[in-house]
């Protein structure tokens, strides 16, 4: 259940592909920043559709007001299929309100049952999204082989 009535997460499936799709292609130079979306990736709305309908990864849309106006993901970490490996975006417009943060406090409840770690690689140039890490609750370990810093939160 949604801690914060104004932030909810709903399961992304190819039925959302549309809205996502649009989410992705608003922001893309703000994405771009950060790496984040390759400019040749998703280039439109049947291969967000495909990528909605892989499993492994589980996408959940972040909405506010009844906006999808970013994403929360997790999939098995491929170093130790205990913990989560968790990734979001997003939109511009949508940030420095709190939302991400309230966003991922909220997966990693949805996904206790399953994980009981989570982990999170941060580039060390983004200082936005390590405030998010740790006001989530996770401290810096690692390195990663590209010699970033490796942020964990675990739950026992
Ligand atoms: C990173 C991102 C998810 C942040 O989302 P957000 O909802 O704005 O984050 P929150 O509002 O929950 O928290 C942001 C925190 O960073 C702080 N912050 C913002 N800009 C900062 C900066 N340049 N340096 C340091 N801290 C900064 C904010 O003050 C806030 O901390 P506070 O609550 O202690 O004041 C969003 O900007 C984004 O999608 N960026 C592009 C994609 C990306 O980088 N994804 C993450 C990789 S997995």
């Amino acid at each position: 259940m949604p801690q914060d009535a104004s932030v909810e997460l709903h399961i992304l499936t190819p039925d959302n592909a549309k809205e996502y799709f649009a989410l992705l292609d608003r922001n893309r130079a703000f994405f771009a920043k950060f790496n984040k979306l390759p400019a040749d990736k998703y280039p439109d709305v049947e291969s967000v559709a495909r990528a909605l309908a892989e499993p492994g990864k589980k996408r959940w849309g972040i909405y506010r007001f009844g906006l999808l106006v970013g994403m929360v993901s997790i999939k098995p970490w491929e170093k130790d299929a205990n913990a989560g490996e968790i990734g979001y975006v997003l939109d511009e417009h949508a940030s420095g309100e709190g939302v991400t943060t309230d966003a991922v406090k909220q997966l990693v409840m949805l996904s206790a049952k399953e994980y009981s770690a989570f982990v999170a690689e941060a580039d060390p140039r983004n200082a936005t999204n390590i405030r998010v890490l740790e006001k989530s609750g996770f401290t810096a370990g690692g390195p990663n082989e590209a010699g970033e810093p490796v942020y964990y939160l675990s739950l026992r």
